[in-house]
């Protein structure tokens, strides 16, 4: 079985893709600090494909134990690197922790591929390199734009490390996937995000209100240039989008495409806050107490993909509606309290 390392792997996007990767035949290893992740997503990964994966507690900025964890395992084909802090709001506050993990990490484990001769590179990125977006829905060709976040900015700054490698005739061939807004869990309930402290996105925010561990949701303004006057994005079921991940996996192992390439990983769908609220009632017959509140600093008032090219290139699709999402955040919110009251 061909060996992928997964950096993150047991963290929200990570341990999604380990599964999809196992149950595509591959043999994912795991490298995690456990900075955001708790080692319950390991047995829920194990009891999901029915064994357990190897994982390695390395931080990804130590090149001396990444190279380790190369000697170790040997033959490792590809990497998928998906390590890294990911508050945007502590990112403002302590931006030297976000460009030494992100920017740190990466580099690294460029350095540490290059001496072991490891070639193959799927980064995760994200749909804030594109701002504010002049028009919609975004393209890879949509101009990237200044970050209004040091986290956003290394996501920039690692795309250009990668764009730097590629020119400078490396034999690197990496995958940058800009995801839009992952949502949702695992149908069998056993993976799922873990938030720590009060979370800052809307949907942990939602099944976390709605199970009554927060009081209220608060919509951030309803006073913005859409149909309902509330922000727009582009949800997408995380196992959907680590399906892309295994995808992406098959197109450098067949060496298909350019050197470094760019694919939005979104649905194409643009949804408001509000009926994100009604998919979610819809979906689990859960009324949710919210309000309208004042809009949040530096929020993007409307973005949602066009993914046309990861359509084309990488056959990407989604399978999963709005309400699949709700339901299976919802579920893995109930699975998270039934676990926390037997303990
Ligand atoms: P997550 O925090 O759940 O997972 C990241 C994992 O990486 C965690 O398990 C953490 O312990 C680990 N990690 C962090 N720094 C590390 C280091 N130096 N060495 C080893 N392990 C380390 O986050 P996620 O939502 O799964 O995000 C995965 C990636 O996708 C990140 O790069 C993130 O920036 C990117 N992304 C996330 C979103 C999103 O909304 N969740 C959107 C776009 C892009
Ligand atoms: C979604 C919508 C809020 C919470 C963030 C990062 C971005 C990317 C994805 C990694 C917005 C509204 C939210 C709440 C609300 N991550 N909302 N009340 O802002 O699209 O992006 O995650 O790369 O970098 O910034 O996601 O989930 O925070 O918000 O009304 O309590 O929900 O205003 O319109 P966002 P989000």
């Amino acid at each position: 079985m061909k060996k992928i390392l997964v950096t993150g792997g047991a963290g929200y996007i990570g341990s999604h893709t380990v599964v999809e990767l196992v149950e595509a035949g591959y043999e994912p290893i795991i490298v995690d600090n456990f900075s955001n992740s708790e080692e319950s997503a390991l047995e829920g990964i194990a009891a999901i494909v029915g064994r357990n994966v190897t994982c390695h507690r390395v931080d990804c900025t130590d090149s001396k134990a990444l190279r380790e964890v190369f000697e170790k395992e040997q033959d490792i084909v590809g990497v998928i690197h998906f390590a890294a802090n990911k508050a945007v709001g502590e990112s403002v506050e302590n931006p030297l922790k976000y460009y030494h993990n992100n920017v740190g990490s990466l580099v690294a484990l460029l350095q540490v591929m290059e001496e072991f001769k490891v070639n193959k590179l799927v980064f995760s990125s994200s749909c804030t390199v594109y701002g504010v977006p002049e028009s919609l829905p975004v393209t890879e060709e949509t101009p990237v734009q200044k970050a209004n976040s040091p986290y956003g900015n290394t996501k920039k700054i690692c795309e250009e490390i990668l764009t730097d490698v590629a020119a400078s005739g490396s034999t690197l061939k990496s995958i940058a996937l800009r995801y839009f807004n992952p949502i949702g869990a695992h149908p069998s309930a056993k993976i799922g995000e873990l938030p720590l402290g009060v979370p800052s996105n809307l949907v942990p925010f939602i099944t976390q209100t709605a199970i009554g561990m927060r009081e209220q949701l608060t919509i951030f303004g309803n006073d913005y240039d859409t149909p309902d006057g509330t922000n727009i994005r582009d949800y997408v079921h995380v196992v959907d989008l680590a399906k892309a991940h295994v995808v992406a996996v098959e197109r450098l192992l067949e060496e298909k495409g350019e050197s470094l390439e760019f694919f939005n990983i979104g649905t194409g769908n643009g949804t408001t806050v509000l009926e994100a609220v009604k998919a979610f009632e819809s979906a689990t017959g859960v009324k949710l107490n919210y309000k309208i509140g004042p809009r949040r600093a530096g929020d993007v008032p409307k973005i949602y993909a066009d993914v046309a090219k990861a359509t084309e290139a990488l056959g990407f699709k989604t399978t999963s509606t709005l309400e699949e999402a709700m339901k299976s955040a919802w579920d893995w919110q109930v699975s998270l309290k039934e676990s926390t009251a037997k303990v």
